[in-house]
């Protein structure tokens, strides 16, 4: 990647901070199928590498970098041992079967029906076709609101808590000290800002702890510290106040629930197409539509894979370590203990699997030519690593979008308006503000322009 590349990570660590490496990857990997990122480090653009990196049955494991940034507990996402994480995936599979989630499906409607409600609020005149939205009108951040609807939903199905961010429209939250004392946050500074200084600074895996350390002298990374250490203490303070419900002896229906207890109670120590499937149906007064009338919506799920694809939420190569007798890596032996990788994006942007790679083209997800390319495609990665949470992360998706693509519609500032985007492990996406009107469902007007 850089002549430097061999004997330092600096060189990725400096790439990192430009916020858009993923982005540089994927260039460099249109010449390159192999390029080494770090010392210990290779990233590869082939995505024949996908099977032997990621597949079921790799013998690569999770890398370095989740054993340093985990808590006192590994979590399933984080706990590498291949036994562990057998065991944890098989508890946690049953909560997470699909049957078991549509069953949580009137979390999700609530938490869409919310925020209808602040959108309803903010709803302008309608803009004519050709017309630009006054500025006054572009009043919604609509980024910041879905963030809320996310939170809330997942605080909902996951602990019973009801966060209160759509309600509000802020994300103050509490966070727990290990001493018992409490303070205030904001949910969305903490989680974005400690995401931020792991995927500046975490690069040289054994002089990680030392150098998040010495940053701290430097402001800029200083006031990324305070916010991850405020971060620590929400999922404590959040654990705490449903691990006393628990003990009070409330049976709620969520996955901490599904968590402790097995089945038996003993411990465990697109617009027209989403009117034209609603044809005929009278629309809820609330605008929350049910998962059940548009699951089955091949392009409104090919629009959320294609959306997926072009702009993977975790962009970065997810490291794998080679077993210690090595591997064969696209037909080359690598040694054991080197940290393998391929980006989602730079995998979404290939061409010969995704001609035109950088634009919006739902369709190449229909029919079987889009079941074909189900294997290439790594939002949710790949094999027995991959998303637990898929499954609950579509049936969110595709309730919300139709709920709010059923009932609004929506125009940016100006047609060349983009979103800043600033890369981390994820995306830190910038402020989205819109115009939003109610629609005239009657009419099924059709989107104009850059609505
Ligand atoms: C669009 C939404 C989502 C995307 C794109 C996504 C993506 C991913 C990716 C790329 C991984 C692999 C991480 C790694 O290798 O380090 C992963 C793992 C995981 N995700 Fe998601 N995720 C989404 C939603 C969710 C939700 C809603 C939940 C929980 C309710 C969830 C729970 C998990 C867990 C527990 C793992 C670890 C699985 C394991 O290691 O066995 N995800 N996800």
């Amino acid at each position: 990647m850089h002549p430097l590349s061999g004997i330092s990570s600096i060189p990725f660590m400096v790439l990192a901070h430009g916020g858009a490496r993923s982005t540089y990857m994927s260039k460099v990997h249109q010449k390159h199928p192999v390029v080494r990122t770090g010392p210990n480090m290779l990233s590869y653009g082939d995505l024949r590498a996908i099977k032997d990196i990621y597949g079921h049955n790799t013998a690569c494991t999770k890398d370095g970098s989740y054993v340093i940034t985990s808590g006192s507990h590994y979590h399933l996402a984080d706990v590498i041992d291949k036994h562990d994480h057998a065991r944890k995936r098989k508890l946690l599979s049953s909560a997470y079967a699909i049957k078991n989630l549509e069953g949580w499906e009137h979390k999700v409607a609530d938490k869409t029906h919310k925020l209808n409600k602040h959108l309803d609020e903010c709803c302008t005149v309608p803009l004519a076709p050709g017309e630009v939205p006054k500025p006054e009108d572009v009043n919604v951040d609509y980024r910041k609101w879905t963030n809320f609807f996310t939170l809330d939903a997942i605080a909902d199905i996951g602990l019973s808590d009801k966060l209160g961010f759509l309600d509000r429209g802020h994300d103050k939250v509490t966070g727990r000290r290990l001493d018992g004392s409490t303070y205030e946050c904001d949910f969305r500074d903490c989680l974005y800002q400690n995401a931020r200084k792991q995927s500046l600074l975490i690069w040289p895996y054994q002089w990680y702890s030392l150098i998040n350390k010495v940053s701290n002298i430097i402001p800029f990374y200083n006031r990324m510290d305070n916010f991850a250490r405020d971060w620590e203490g929400i999922p404590v303070e959040l654990a705490h106040k449903r691990l006393q419900r628990y003990r009070g002896g409330e049976k709620l229906d969520d996955f901490f629930q599904a968590l402790m207890e097995d089945k038996t109670g003993h411990p465990n120590n697109l617009e027209w197409e989403i009117d034209d499937a609603l044809e005929g149906e009278e629309d809820e007064e609330d605008g929350v539509i049910a998962y059940d009338k548009v699951k089955h919506l091949p392009y409104l799920r090919a629009c959320l894979d294609e959306s997926l694809r072009l702009f993977p939420p975790t962009p970065h190569g997810l490291p794998r370590e080679t077993p210690a007798d090595g591997v064969d890596i696209l037909g080359d032996y690598i040694p054991g203990g080197v940290s393998v990788a391929m980006s989602a994006f730079v995998a979404h942007r290939n061409e010969s699997m995704f001609p035109q790679a950088d634009q919006f083209i739902p369709e190449r997800f229909l029919g079987e030519a889009g079941k074909a390319l189900q294997p290439y495609f790594l939002a949710f990665s790949a094999g027995a690593r991959g998303c637990i949470g898929r499954n609950i992360s579509y049936l969110e998706q595709t309730v919300v979008l139709a709920s709010v693509l059923r009932r609004y519609e929506f125009a940016l500032s100006s047609p060349i308006w983009q979103i800043e985007r600033l890369e981390t492990m994820n995306w830190l996406l910038g402020e989205m503000p819109v115009k939003v009107w109610r629609r005239d469902i009657g009419s099924k007007t059709a989107p104009s322009g850059y609505r």
